[in-house]
């Protein structure tokens, strides 16, 4: 298979791996010199991900047949639409059907429509003066977002992120005003609980559930600070987590099925892997939000364990024709990101990091390079995510300790990893967290 995969981050270089394992020839377009990417590549071009004709001529130039798409930015800007029209065979979601992460609106008024298990309430206003008025009237508290895409850091919690009603206000007048994530406003009911990820992979109508996978969206150790894009992140040998039942999961499923039902009777089938955010409340998981893609970092926990051939999931999920038998390891993983400081507010980029990558080997560990960039054979950070390690055994413990190994190799003046993921410390709070919840 010869395959074109755009993006470059870490979640990209792990789809890059698992495609070099499936033995296809990769080609890749990516707006930032990602070593690891660059290292398997057979050619790749520097490319903003959103370049379409770019991406388009570097797929005519070099005859390719399939393409896997990273980033939700360019969904947005319609690349399966234009691969498609040039022939080469995606297992990623139309413009159309993007709309279940590009559009919160979207996502929530088919859940509705289809009266789907795990929907919240919220209320969509497209101008400020409507939207204050609301916040005005409202007796709890909400979760406020941007309608459209912002990287994951669009989401302010009232009474985390915001105090009292003017700071609320304020944020709405600016995301009116910046136009920001498309200039509309989303209140979403606040849900309280442990968040989880399920993702699956869809061909248009059949799904196939991957390992579950919790990640760390907050910036800063103890799960306080700003939200990040994702700061680390787990998963058990079991594939499910150690406060998550497999009626809950199932009921997880189970919505995502749904989703997938509703967007082909919408007219819009949805193809490619997708990502349910869910939030395990005391009436059982509700949706947080759905995403057109894997996660970031959550591709690397299971992409680290996928045993089935990731080129012929692509090319099941293009063709319609998913096979139930996808296999991974029964393995635990830890996934921790070294982020450039001040990530979450003011990241401090291009800043020299140092990686021994065959000692990070040599632990046993997995490295995943991330929005870094190689200048005259150097590693510079970004504004973004750097690099991730990932630990795998068979039990979480020794996955954490296993990280923590690889990440010794990774040194430089202006890094942060949140060292507390993965840690039992951590793990027991959640599992307490549910027991609270559901005595
Ligand atoms: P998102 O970018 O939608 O994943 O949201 C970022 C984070 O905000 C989530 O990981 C949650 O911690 C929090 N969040 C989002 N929506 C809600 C909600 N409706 N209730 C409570 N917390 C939420
Ligand atoms: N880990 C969150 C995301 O990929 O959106």
């Amino acid at each position: 298979m010869k395959i074109l995969t755009i993006g470059g981050s870490g979640r990209e270089h792990a789809a890059v791996e698992a495609l070099h394992r499936s033995g296809a020839e990769i080609y890749s377009t990516m707006k930032n010199a990602n070593p690891g990417i660059m290292a398997r590549a057979k050619s790749y071009k520097l490319l903003d991900d959103t370049d379409i004709d770019g991406i388009c001529e570097f797929a005519i130039e070099h005859g390719l047949e399939y393409a896997f798409v990273g980033p939700e930015s360019a969904l947005e800007a319609g690349i399966v639409d234009a691969l498609d029209n040039i022939g080469v065979k995606c297992a990623a979601p139309t413009k159309a059907a993007a709309r279940i992460e590009t559009s919160k609106t979207f996502m929530r008024e088919l859940l509705k429509k289809y009266d789907i298990a795990g929907n919240i309430g919220f209320a969509a206003f497209d101008n400020a003066a409507d939207a204050e008025a609301y916040l005005e009237g409202l007796t709890t508290e909400v979760v406020i977002k941007p309608v459209g895409l912002t990287g994951g850091k669009g989401v302010k919690v009232q009474g985390e992120h915001l105090h009292g009603l003017n700071a609320s206000i304020d944020y709405v007048r600016d995301i009116f005003a910046d136009n920001i994530g498309g200039g509309q406003v989303i209140f979403e009911e606040k849900l309280v609980g442990e968040e989880f990820t399920q993702m699956v992979f869809v061909d248009g109508k059949k799904i196939v559930p991957m390992p579950l996978v919790q990640d760390h969206k907050r910036a800063y150790e103890g799960d306080v600070g700003p939200n990040t894009g994702g700061m680390g992140s787990y998963s058990d040998a079991d594939h499910l987590l150690p406060f998550i039942t497999s009626a809950d999961r199932e009921n997880a499923v189970c919505i995502l099925q749904k989703i997938v039902d509703a967007m082909s009777a919408e007219g819009c089938p949805y193809v490619g892997p997708m990502y349910g955010q869910f939030m395990l409340t005391a009436d059982g998981p509700k949706v947080i939000e759905i995403n057109a893609r894997f996660g970031d970092p959550e591709a690397m926990n299971v992409l680290s364990i996928l045993e089935t051939s990731f080129a012929d999931i692509i090319r099941d999920m293009n063709a319609g024709k998913l096979k139930d038998d996808v296999k991974f390891k029964s393995m635990a993983t830890v996934c921790k990101y070294v982020v450039p400081a001040g990530y979450g507010t003011d990241p401090q980029s291009g800043h020299e990091i140092c990686i021994d990558e065959a000692k990070i080997r040599a632990s046993g560990a997995e490295l995943y390079y991330a929005n870094v960039n190689v200048v005259d054979g150097r590693v510079l950070t970004g504004t973004s995510r750097s690099i991730a390690v990932v630990g795998v055994a068979a039990y979480l413990k020794d996955a954490e300790q296993n990280c923590e190994d690889g990440l010794r190799f990774i040194t430089g003046t202006h890094i942060c990893v949140r060292h507390d993921i993965g840690k039992a410390s951590l793990i027991q709070r959640r599992v307490d967290n549910v027991r609270r919840l559901r005595p």
